[in-house]
This record gives C-alpha cells, structure tokens and sequence, in this order.
C-alpha cells in the first residue's frame, strides 16, 4: 500500500516517524476520515473545513492550503488499486523534545493513507445493529476530531465487549453521540438530532442526512434530546462516513424499536444511496 508522509508516496513498510513526535507523545494532532466513493471523495469541501476547524481548536497552523489538500487526496486515491476507499489522514503538532509547550518552528507532520471503503453489509441494513449505551465521560470539545481518541476508544470497547457495534452515549440526560458515529432520532415521522455544539462532532454524514432530508421533505429539527425521548424514539439510527445510515434494533440487550429498522430509515437509507457519487 502507497501512503504520503510529509510531501512523499511511499510503501507504507517505509513509512516512519520520530518516537519523539507529538502524536505518538501527547495524541497532539487531529484527523479526518473522508469516503471515497468510485474514486470520488464524498463531501470533500465539508471534511477540509472540518479540519480547518479542528486546527484551529488546537492552534496548528494548516500546513496546506485546500487545493494541496486535494491534490494530495486525488494522488493518495489514484495510488490505490480500489475504487471505494476511506482516505485517512492526520496532521500532528511535529517532533520536538517532550515538553508540553508548543515547540517553536517544528514543521507539522502529514500522514494520509487509504484502505478500501468497508460500509455496512446486507445483513446490517436489513436487520439492524446492537448498541449498548453509557454516560459521555469525554472531554468538552468533542467538537475537534482530534487524535486523542481513548475516550472514544473505552467506549467502543464497551459495545464490542458486549457483542455490539456502538456505544451510544448521554450525558447530563441528553443524548450527545456513539463512540465514532453521530446519533439521530425519528419521533412521529422526522429526524430529530442534538445540535453540533462542543460536546458532539460535527459529523459531515449528519450534515449530509440533513441536506438530502430537506430536499426529500423529511423534517429535521436540530435541538438537545433528552435520555428519556432517545430511548422511547420511534428509531434510532447511526451515522458516520463508514456506516451511512444504519438503523439500531437492539439496545443493551433488548430489541430497540420493534426490534427491526423503521421505516423513515428505509427512506432515508434510500435517499442518501440515490446521492451516493455513482
Ligand atoms: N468517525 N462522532 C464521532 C466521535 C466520530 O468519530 C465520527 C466519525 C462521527 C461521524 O462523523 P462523519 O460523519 O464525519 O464520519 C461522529 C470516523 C469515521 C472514524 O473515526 O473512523
């Protein structure tokens, strides 16, 4: 497999960075994760401004402006023997002495790399998928899509230790996110979804369900929702850039919902494979 390390495509057995880096040190660094669907980066613009904004939250100065970004994103796809691919790419605070302090005049380091595009299986759209839930124990910017993933990392382990593909998490009484996916809500024949504020990511799937629900004339109302409406909602769905829209049918052990996926989500699910690049 090729990736890109700090201007250059190589075998990723070549690819190394400094112990002394500050992703590896601190997890001081943020990311994206873009789809590609036949080779065409879905929603593209959204992820670089998402990234401007994570930057921007752990003030690192962007290293590339948006067309280099493209550029490197185009090569990084070309370079893969796949159409759908997941391009991931991170930049981190560079290599410095550890100390906690900014260092001055470090170059950020870029790693991107792209593995084929894994989306939910047959058996997972038709049927549903088992969460579990917890209370959000994450820092207050959940808003940066930052490296520092052991939050979110604990909390998937939950799911997966309990057979379970997510953990949908609550905090204070309002739901907030899942451990890598946003969360929605159908409740009498639209979506409901808590407001991109600093305690969820601006997940640009949730963004991409708003845009195709509102030309499809589902209503959406952005707004907090609390425990007790998340778990007495017609559905509960997940989304991210690798799930799409996936309906949740099980929920801490008990069937969630009828137990089988609603359907305002076949029609959603519907609507966002029609805009899916063909
Ligand atoms: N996860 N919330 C969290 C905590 C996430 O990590 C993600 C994405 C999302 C959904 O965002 P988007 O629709 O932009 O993918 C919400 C990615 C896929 C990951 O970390 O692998």
């Amino acid at each position: 497999m090729i990736v890109y390390l700090n201007g250059k495509f190589l075998p990723i057995e070549d690819a190394s960075i400094s112990v002394l880096d500050r992703g590896f040190i601190y997890g001081d660094g943020v990311y994206e994760l873009i789809p590609v669907y036949r080779r065409q980066p879905f929603r593209l613009a959204q992820h670089l401004a998402r990234l401007q904004g994570s930057l921007d939250g752990i003030r690192l100065a962007n290293p590339h402006t948006e067309s280099e970004w493209t550029s490197i994103v185009g090569e990084i796809i070309a370079r893969q023997p796949f159409d759908d691919q997941g391009v991931y790419f991170q930049v981190t605070r560079g290599v410095a002495k550890r100390d906690h302090t900014f260092p001055k005049d470090v170059p950020a380091t870029v790693f991107m790399m792209s593995n084929p595009l894994v989306t939910p299986s047959a058996e997972q759209i038709e049927h549903g998928v088992a969460v579990v839930t917890a209370e959000d124990n994450r820092w207050q910017r959940c808003d940066l899509k930052t490296i520092s993933l052991i939050g979110n990392v604990l909390m998937r382990q939950l799911a997966a230790d309990a057979g379970a593909v997510e953990t949908v998490m609550f905090r204070d009484g309002h739901l907030t996110e899942a451990s890598a996916s946003n969360v929605l809500v159908a409740i009498g024949g639209g979506i409901v979804a808590p407001p991109k504020n600093q305690l969820i990511l601006p997940g640009i799937t949730y963004g991409a369900v708003w845009d195709f629900a509102r030309e499809a004339g589902i209503p959406f109302d952005i707004r907090p929702v609390t425990k007790a409406e998340a778990l007495a909602a017609d559905e509960m769905w997940l989304t991210s850039s690798t799930k799409e829209v996936l309906a949740i049918t099980t929920l801490d052990g008990q069937p969630f919902a009828g137990g089988k996926p609603g359907a305002l989500f076949r029609k959603m699910h519907a609507v966002f494979q029609a805009h899916k690049p063909h």
